[in-house]
């Protein structure tokens, strides 16, 4: 379903992501694991759109999307939950989870929640949608509540609720698990399973090997912007270089 080939993005002097190549099959939950600033999080805005790669190609569905926008990717069915983003305070859960929808509503969601008249019906789809996503991801007895009063392992589930809320293809996940009790991430796992069972296909970034590892067939390890290491999930966990990436990590912070 997805294949990215060689992408290389810099920042100034720093190569983020440097010639990363990587294949999510349909329906599968595949992962990406690494150290803080490996380049995770920069290779799934290439992934989205929301960043331009210096080299480098990116196929969907065997078309390459390498020069669409955001916004038209989103409308070919590539969604992300973006790491630590917040939900609206003074706004309901189900108003949350509809902000998902202007990626694919064609009169915008700011219009449509605004109640323009000629967009009554497509207000009514996104509703319809927002409902559907709530009540795929088991809140939708929630979907009245201010956003801010759910405790922040729900907050996150709201968050998958919105980034499904357009019904995509592909549903990248930028460290849903981070921050979360051991309940919590518990609860998340779970849901992301039974989105699997669903033949959702999923990429995955967590920092927690031991979450990634449990929920992900493949697993892609990135350090320093490059792949170190990619294989089942057993494998990986025990790969020379992958510990060693994760043990430099903790040695730099011992010393710092
Ligand atoms: N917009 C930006 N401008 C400049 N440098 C950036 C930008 N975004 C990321 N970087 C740098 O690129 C590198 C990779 O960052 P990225 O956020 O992709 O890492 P990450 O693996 O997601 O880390 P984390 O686990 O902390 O989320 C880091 O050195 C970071 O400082
Ligand atoms: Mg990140």
């Amino acid at each position: 379903m997805l294949e990215a080939r060689g992408l290389t993005r810099r920042f100034g002097g720093v190569v983020a992501v440097d010639e990363v190549s990587l294949e999510v099959a349909e329906g599968e939950l595949a992962g990406v694991i690494g150290p803080n600033g490996a380049g995770k999080s920069t290779l799934f805005h290439l992934i989205t759109g929301h960043l331009r790669p210096d080299a480098g190609r990116i196929l969907f569905g065997g078309r390459d999307i390498t020069s669409l926008g955001p916004d038209r990717r989103a409308r070919l069915g590539i969604a992300i939950a973006f790491q630590a983003v917040r939900l609206f305070r003074g706004m309901s859960v189900l108003e949350n989870v509809m902000v998902g929808a202007h990626a694919w509503s064609r009169s915008g969601f700011w219009e449509a929640f605004f109640r323009l008249p000629r967009h009554r019906a497509e207000e009514r789809r996104i509703l319809d949608r927002a409902r559907r996503a709530l009540e795929r991801v088991g809140l939708g007895d929630s979907a009245d509540r201010p956003a801010e009063s759910l405790p922040l392992g729900q907050q996150r589930i709201v968050q998958v609720a919105r980034a499904l809320c357009g019904e995509p293809r592909l549903l990248l996940l930028d460290e849903p698990a981070s921050g979360l009790r051991a309940a919590e991430r518990e609860r998340l796992a779970q849901l992301l399973a039974s989105l699997r069972g669903e033949g959702l296909t999923m990429l995955l970034i967590e920092h927690d090997v031991a979450f990634v590892t449990r929920l992900a067939e493949r697993i892609t390890v990135l350090d320093h912007g490059r792949v170190i290491a990619r294989g089942p999930a057993a494998e990986i966990r025990d790969d020379p270089a992958v510990v060693a990436a994760y043990l430099g990590q903790a040695r730099e912070r011992a010393s710092a």
